[in-house]
């Protein structure tokens, strides 16, 4: 019998996003999900790709990104295709396109989305939702909302609790989200805004997650000396809650916290035995957020990655433009702000250790708006599998897709995500995994990574050989306990 597909990929080496061992066969397509697998040779289809000599692997998952206006202003998603990103987690680190007061782009770090462009104009997650049906990406999207944003949306003072009264206002806003699709609710009191929100006020707010088996994603109060306090704020929250929670970005910051990740990795290992704890890393010794003076301390290098008073710094390390002022770094600081920087100030070796362990996801953190941005923002999937699978051999190739595909499917609820398997939706990414890797770095921090071959999206190719193809088949990936969800 003669089957007739879409779209069939042959002789592919697949790794299916489980960490079952590479097998070899064929991958036939039909109505955008995958209709087959294994050996074809009497099927045929619309288009045929040759695949030998090439991994395919499901489309991988950023499972950290802010690109909620990303997917309005470059559709073609291109930092992220040109990886093998099909799915993106955007709204994190407690801020979110949608949601967010008209001016919220005066508040950092809200301005990492839009410093003045116009962007925050989603007074509501449904709002986001129908114009992001209306103009679909390159790629999938899965939202969260940011407690921040919220805190914004809500409060004159941000230096304090948040009253009875508001605290009511940011939950039914909360609400508001995961009834029209949000996964979860993400926080970053870390950052100015949300810092003076005790630990009571983000459980109040993120009371209708276990309505809506959403999750709690966090940028910690604190990651370098108090990280294990602020892990067990992360957990107490997740347990009164009893959701799920996505420790973001975990790393160990500042030259004084290097090499705790040996203490924090054995504490979250230990709270994962009672409750779903998750985490992703993205692969660099440079984290890069918002000017702050109070980072300087703690890292060995600093480089300014947009100034709205000096855009011609942009890409300049912080000792030069204070050179270039006259003053001391602290006081170039004050005088070029709002802007966002890069600092040096993790350890490769706590590197490679959250990333080597067995339940961190890979997430890139890249920041789309940054005139001259960190180089994850282009390079983070390549970067995992060449320089950390393949080269240093940080795990093996089929833990290092699972690791980008089927672990964060599940963390996040993305039922027929993650996987090469039948009835699953086509996403896929074809790669030569001797060759792979990427290419942006501190000093070029947009070049196209290597070895990416061809990305197809829900059926659809959307990038080949270099190229994007114009299609837009992205979707919205709605919580499945929303109104209007399929299923
Ligand atoms: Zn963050
Ligand atoms: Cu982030």
């Amino acid at each position: 019998m003669t089957l007739s597909y879409d779209l069939l990929i042959r002789n592919a080496t697949i790794v299916d996003g489980t960490r079952a061992p590479r097998t070899r066969g064929d991958i036939a397509i039909k109505d955008g999900r995958i209709a087959a697998i294994g050996a074809l040779d009497s099927a045929r289809a619309d288009a045929e790709i040759d695949a030998s000599g090439l991994v395919a692997a499901p489309g991988f998952i950023d499972a950290h990104t802010h690109d909620d206006r990303l997917l309005f202003s470059d559709p073609a998603m291109t930092p992220k295709v040109s990886q093998g990103v099909t799915t993106v987690i955007t709204g994190n680190c407690g801020i979110s396109l949608a949601c967010s007061p008209a001016n919220a782009a005066q508040t950092p770090p809200l301005d990492l989305l839009d410093s003045g462009g116009g962007w925050f104009r989603f007074p509501s997650f449904a709002a986001y939702r129908e114009e992001l049906a209306a103009k679909p990406a390159a790629i999938n999207a899965a939202c969260l909302v940011g407690h921040t944003t919220l805190r914004c949306a809500v409060m004159e003072n941000l230096g304090r609790a948040a009253t009875h009264a508001e605290i009511a206002r940011m939950r039914e806003l909360a609400r508001e989200a995961l009834a029209s699709g949000a996964i979860g609710v993400s926080t970053g009191t870390a950052y100015a805004p949300a810092a003076a929100a005790p630990t009571e006020e983000l459980i109040a707010v993120c009371r209708p997650l276990a309505d809506y088996g959403g999750l709690y994603v966090t940028h910690m109060r604190n990651e370098d000396e108090h990280v294990t306090d602020a892990i067990e704020e992360t957990c107490a929250i997740g347990r009164a809650l009893n959701v799920p929670v996505v420790i973001s970005h975990h790393k160990c910051a500042g030259i004084r916290s290097h090499g705790r990740s040996i203490e924090t990795l054995a504490q979250i290992e230990k709270a994962m035995r009672s409750q779903s704890v998750g985490l992703d890393c993205y692969p660099y010794v440079a984290s890069s957020t918002v000017l702050r003076a109070d980072r300087l301390a703690q890292s060995t290098r600093v480089i300014i990655t947009w100034s709205k008073p000096h855009p011609e710094f942009s890409g300049l390390d912080l000792d030069e433009v204070a050179k270039r002022l006259g003053v001391n770094e602290a006081e170039a600081v004050e005088r070029i702000k709002p802007a966002g920087a890069i600092y040096f100030m993790l350890d490769e070796k706590d590197v490679q250790r959250i990333l080597a362990f067995d339940e961190t996801m890979i997430g890139s953190d890249g920041l789309p708006h940054d005139a001259k941005p960190h180089p994850r923002l282009w390079g983070t999937f390549p970067r995992v599998l060449g320089r950390y699978c393949r080269d240093l051999k940080l795990f093996s190739l089929e833990t290092a897709v699972y690791k980008m595909t089927g672990l964060p499917a599940t963390r996040f609820g993305l039922a027929d995500r993650g996987r090469l398997q039948t009835g699953y939706a086509a996403d896929v990414t074809l790669f030569d995994a001797d060759s792979v890797i990427d290419v942006a770095d501190f000093k070029n921090p947009t070049a196209l990574a290597k070895g990416i071959a061809t990305v197809i999206v829900n059926g659809e190719i959307v990038w080949r050989e270099g190229l994007a193809s114009g299609k837009r088949p992205g979707k919205l990936l709605l919580n499945p306990r929303s109104t209007g969800a399929p299923r």
